[in-house]
Order: structure tokens, then sequence, then C-alpha cells
């Protein structure tokens, strides 16, 4: 769809009035008053080994892509809650569905609903591929959840014990799931499941193998993956499935090709092991699709979802083809708050959202996605050693000089997120090295908030270049 078609259907000028007039308008420096003291209060009693405890922003209110914190500032968000609020947060007709939802119905536990039921087909029918109408799906209330409960089920499906994830891989926290994940902090002191093999995913921009092209990095790294399944002495003799994010996300936002993706299918199904495709972060319209694996126009034998499918409410689940879920056990999963009456509405009234007027938001987050990632790379601004993506999942890499791609040091990162969040921006960082900002806003932001965030990081990025 041009950009004319799709603006004929989608006006800025309505996409401007989800969102609090005249963002941002600051009114204090960050952390202000009030927010400063609650954050006091919030150390006092809540958890810091959560993600963003010290962050230095306190949520108030929220109305599409900007938010208020408790001393009035506006702020343009660019973070979308770490890529949840697709349909940005409070979006009138989420709050009409949870509305008219709480005088019907809310929990029913593990027993059907109709809800739950509608949810349910909804989510099959907008399944990639083969999966399409096709599939059974679990409910789960987080990312982490989802990929849990995926990995019982593929081991008992293969009968098989080893999974194989990817170097840079997040796909939750829990004892089996962050085994798979990777990272030393996340990794804290956990007891990990045995039988977990990591293998290289393409980032070219730090290949393992030397300084490479995309294009030789990815054909390395599918080598390696196809060596490792299919190759005798590996180790690899009994994979229950390759668990890969189809952008990976906290690892650094990298993009694989169409071609990789399908030589992952390829080497998953020569071995005998299922793709377990995890759509937490780069589905629900993310990438300028439903789901980033169609653009590789594979199927996935389970597809994990999580984050900008509740938005507002927290709603995740697996999606597993049929004949493989008939396979499991009945009974063998309880889960008491799954598909609660809220979480349903919610999340069936973002799918219409995302994918009506024949996907008419879907064509505008490539679009538009496209044309930020350009317009970054032309900014010329100082320490950007790559700017990549696709559709609203954008990461750039700051460096300390573009030569030896050495990581921006994390005093100058904390330097720029202060920097953005007194200017009025919120952005979060994610990579190996905490040097990767990432453009991840609601799907619904308009073009000026998203220039305008844009402006604001490119005057940061100078300012700290230049010790103001
Ligand atoms: C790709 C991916 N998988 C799984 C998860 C875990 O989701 P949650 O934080 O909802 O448990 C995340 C969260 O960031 C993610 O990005």
């Amino acid at each position: 769809m041009t950009t004319q078609a799709f603006s004929t259907v989608l006006k800025e000028e309505d996409l401007a009035r989800l969102n609090y007039p005249d963002a941002p308008l600051m009114k204090t420096s960050i952390p202000g008053p009030l927010g400063a003291a609650n954050l006091q209060r919030s150390m006092k009693v809540e958890s810091m080994a959560r993600g963003a405890g010290k962050f230095p922003f306190v949520f108030a209110s929220g109305k599409g892509s900007t938010v208020k914190d408790p001393d009035g500032n506006v702020l343009i968000d660019i973070s979308a809650g770490v890529a949840v609020s697709s349909v940005g947060r409070c979006n009138p007709r989420v709050i009409e569905a949870i509305q008219q939802q709480t005088k019907e119905l809310m929990h029913s536990s593990d027993v059907s609903s109709v809800r739950r039921t509608e949810l349910a087909e909804k989510v099959a029918s907008i399944m990639p591929g083969g999966l399409k109408n096709n599939c059974i799906s679990y409910f789960t209330q987080s990312g982490s959840g989802a990929a849990e409960t995926a990995l019982k089920f593929i081991k008992a499906i293969t009968g098989r014990s080893q999974v194989v994830a990817f170097h840079g891989a997040y796909h939750g926290v829990w004892t089996g799931c962050g085994s798979l994940t990777t990272g030393e902090r996340y990794h804290y002191k956990n007891t990990h499941i045995p039988d977990v093999i990591h293998v290289p995913f393409p980032y070219a921009y730090r290949s393992p193998f030397g300084r490479q092209t995309q294009e030789e990095c990815e054909e390395m790294c599918a080598n390696y993956l196809d060596y490792v399944l299919n190759t005798p002495y590996t180790g690899a003799d009994d994979v229950a499935a390759v668990v890969m994010e189809s952008i990976q996300g906290e690892g650094g936002y990298l993009p694989p090709s169409p071609r990789f993706v399908q030589r992952v299918k390829e080497a998953c199904e020569k071995h005998g092991a299922l793709y377990v495709a995890d759509e937490v972060q780069a589905g629900a319209g993310r990438s300028g699709k439903m789901w980033a694996i169609e653009y590789a126009g594979v199927t996935p034998d389970v597809l994990l979802w999580g984050k900008g499918m509740g938005g507002d409410v927290p709603m995740a689940g697996c999606t597993f083809r049929r004949d493989l879920v008939e396979k499991i056990q009945e009974g063998c999963h309880p889960n008491t708050f799954a598909a609660n009456g809220i979480g349903a509405v919610v999340c069936m009234t973002n799918i219409d959202i995302i994918t009506e007027n024949n996907g008419a938001l879907l064509d505008r987050v490539a679009a538009l996605g496209a044309e930020t990632v350009e317009y970054l790379r032309g900014s010329n601004a100082p320490f950007i050693g790559e700017v990549r993506g696709r559709g609203f999942m954008m990461g750039i890499e700051l460096v300390e000089d573009s030569k030896t791609r050495q990581p921006l040091a994390q005093e100058k990162m904390g330097a720029l997120l202060g920097k953005l969040l007194n200017k009025g921006v919120i952005l979060v960082p994610c990579g190996r090295y905490g040097n990767v900002l990432r453009f991840m806003p609601s799907l619904t932001i308009t073009k000026e908030l998203l220039f305008k965030a844009c402006d604001l990081l490119v005057e940061s990025l100078n300012e700290v270049a230049t010790g103001r």
C-alpha cells in the first residue's frame, strides 16, 4: 500500500487526537519533586530486581504515545512500555471494550468462557502461513509464561530434551526460558535446565566471524546451525526445537533476512526439530506485518506472543500447530488467570485495530519505520555506528568510534538518556553492551511526534559529544 493509500484511512489528525496535546511539555526536570518522592517510596517497598526500578521517570497517566508524570511533565514515549502499547495507551476503543466487559464477566479461571473462546478463534485466524486456522492456543499472562509453557510441551511432543537458542537471545527469565535467555544479568544465580545449546545469531556489526556483510554473516550463522544440527559428533543429537526471536530484541534489535529464517527452518526440518518463533516483542504488528516471520514466508511449528497483543492488559500465549498439541496430556498445565475476560476483549480489540482496513496500520508502520531509519542514517549525528530495523523495531547502535566499533561508554549513555528525558523523550536501550537505543513506539504514533523525537535525539547526541 502506498503512503497515499493508507493516509486516506489513517489520518494524522485522528491519530494526534489519541495523545495529550503539545507534547513534549516540560515543567520541571526529570524526576521533578513529586516524581522523586515517588521513587524514594517505591525503593522502600518494591524489589529492585525488576527491570528498571531506578529509571528516573514515574508514570502518572498516559494517552496514546504521550505520558505524564506526577509533576505534570508530558513526554513523547518512544518505548511504548517496552514494545507493549501497540495501539497507544488508554486507546478509547480499548477503554470501551473494558468498560463493557466489566459488566459481563471478568474471571473464569481455566473454564471456558464466551470471550475466551472468541479470542482463541481470533488468534487462530491471524496466525502466519500454515498455522492459520490450523492451530491450538494456550493462554498465559506473560511472554515468560508462554515460553516456559512451550518448552514443557515441545519436550513432551517430541520426546526429546535438547533445545537450541541463539547468542543474544531473550525469552524471559523463568527457570526454563531463562536458560535460553543470554546475559549474565538475567542469569544471575538462576538454576538452569540442562540440554540448552546456544549458536550465533547473525549480527554482522559484531560478527563472531570477523568483519562481514550482513549477507556473509547470515550465511555463516546458517551454515553453523545446520552443521550443529545435522552433523554427527556435535553433541546436538536429540534436539526438540530451535527457538528464535523473529527479530532479536533485547540482544540489539537485529532483523534477520527472510533467507536466514528460511535456512533455520530447513535445518530444523532436516534434524526433525520443531521451529519455535518467539514473537513476544516482534509480533502484534511491530515489524509492519502482524508477525515478523511473515517476511520470510515460513510457518513456525509454535509461535510465542505477548506484549503488544495485550497492550494495556497482560495477555500472552503460545500457539501450536494443531496436530502437535493433540499429543499433550489433558489437564497437565492449569493456569488460574488465563484469558481473563478483560484480557480477552482487550486483545481482540487490539487485533482489530492492528489488522482492520486491509492492514493500513501495518503498512504505515512498515513505511514510516523505513523512513525513520533513513532519516536517522542521514542525520550524521555523532556516535551513531549503525541504524537498522524493520517497521517500528529500530535499533540505533552507538559507538565511541565508528572504526573500532567500541560501544559508547555507559556514562555517556546515561547522560544521553537523561538529556532525552529532560527534553521530553522516553527512550530505553538494549543490546549486549547496553549501547543500542530502541525505537519501538506505539503503532499509532503520529509522524510529527516520531520525527520530533528523532530531532531531539540528534540534538542530545550533539550535546553529549560537545560536553554541553
Ligand atoms: C522476545 C521475548 N520473549 C519473551 C519475553 C518475556 O516476556 P515477559 O517480560 O512478558 O515475561 C520478552 C520480554 O521482553 C521478549 O522480548
